[in-house]
């Protein structure tokens, strides 16, 4: 066990929120990567349903739906509870705890210059957002970073600021707070209670909806991980080509459709190159080529399926599975905030006043 974890490259969290059901655009933008991580590196997955509050604070009733609906696909992806831990967020009031400490001591320009709070203030008008909450998201997320003492937090590009931010805050804090080593510990094998935690940029692959638009929820233009394979066929025809190819004997170009990106992510080297041939040419149609694309994606969805059907017909399964994870993490939080409280001087112990100082 011990000796399995040596082994390993370092310490990996990263996370999602609640979105409900998971697209493929979820999948090849984040969880295939997480699942291909699991072996290397010892990880932490989580569930970030607070954040979701951070936006939807005013309608709450879908968060705990939605937050095991994203279990079931993570655990149908691929992502194992053998070797992951999987957590939910507000099952650990550590991280608000941590969240607090860092408040105190992060300036506000810090907060009011990450890019992702100014464009989100700009685009979503439907909601409130001139909150404290809002305006502490990524705070809150370095909370989430820092109390596994992550090494390394697999994003992508839009979430890079928020680890830079993250790095920042562990700086700060490790100079504010010099780490206390208490006298039964074995050996400091950190002079500082953070370590800064580095990006792991995952591949931006193109994924795109049904309608050419990048795949978003919000553009009504998915393909779910829970797709029946019926619908999936279905959604594939109708999902736009190379505008030049007008008529059937007009040649195409897989570079300019989205179906050709799909076939680029999850075809083969061979089907592939069916495809590049066939459609410049003109010698094969956009049905047959959308039929080989339904095939590829069916490859990749089955699998997914089949795991995920034990939790469909009993999610109490993994609703128990996400609380086991959660008290194991548990354990790494609290071992952190020991640390975390020692430092600040907030630990929990008796200490005897100071010498020659009265009370
Ligand atoms: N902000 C991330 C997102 O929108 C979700 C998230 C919350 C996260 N806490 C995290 C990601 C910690 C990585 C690490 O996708
Ligand atoms: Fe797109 Fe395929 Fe049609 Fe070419 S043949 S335009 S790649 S769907």
């Amino acid at each position: 066990m011990t000796d399995l974890k040596s082994k390993k490259k370092g310490r990996i969290l990263s996370g999602m929120r609640p979105t409900g059901k998971l697209h493929l655009g979820n999948y090849v933008g984040a969880l295939r990567n997480w699942v291909n991580l699991q072996d290397e590196y010892d990880c932490f997955f989580f569930i970030a349903d607070w954040h979701a509050l951070t936006t939807d604070y005013a309608d709450t009733s879908r968060i705990k739906q939605s937050s095991l609906e994203v279990m079931i696909d993570y655990l149908a992806a691929g992502l194992d509870p053998e070797r992951s831990t999987l957590f939910l967020q507000s099952h650990l009031p550590q991280h608000a705890e941590l969240h607090l400490l860092f408040s105190m001591i992060t300036p506000l320009g810090w907060l009011e210059r990450v890019p992702t709070y100014k464009e989100q203030r700009e685009n979503i008008k439907d909601k409130d957002l001139s909150t404290y909450g809002f305006l502490g998201y990524p705070l809150l997320q370095s909370a989430d970073i820092l109390m596994y003492q992550a090494n390394f937090v697999p994003v992508g590009e839009d979430q890079v600021p928020h680890v830079e931010l993250t790095r920042e805050v562990a700086r700060r804090f490790n100079q504010f707070y010099p780490r206390k080593v208490s006298a039964g510990s074995s050996q400091p094998d950190r002079d500082v209670v953070f370590p800064e935690p580095k990006p792991l940029l995952t591949p931006a692959a193109k994924l795109p909806g049904t309608d050419g638009r990048k795949m978003s929820k919000s553009y009504n233009n998915t393909i779910l991980l829970s797709e029946p394979e019926e619908s999936l066929r279905a959604k594939l025809k109708t999902m736009v080509t190379d505008p030049a190819r007008v008529r059937r004997s007009d040649p195409g170009d897989p570079d300019k459709c989205p179906v050709g990106d799909l076939h680029k992510i999850f075809s083969t080297a061979e089907t592939m190159a069916k495809v590049y041939e066939g459609c410049r040419t003109a010698g094969i149609g956009c049905i047959e080529c959308k039929h080989w694309a339904a095939d590829s994606l069916w490859k990749v969805l089955e699998p997914i399926q089949q795991r995920r059907a034990q939790f469909v017909s009993d999610p109490k399964l993994a609703w128990d599975i996400l609380e086991a994870g959660s008290a194991k993490a548990r354990v790494a939080a609290e071992a952190t905030m020991k640390e975390v409280r020692a430092a600040a001087n907030l630990s929990l112990e008796y200490e005897p006043p100071h010498n020659g100082e009265n009370l």
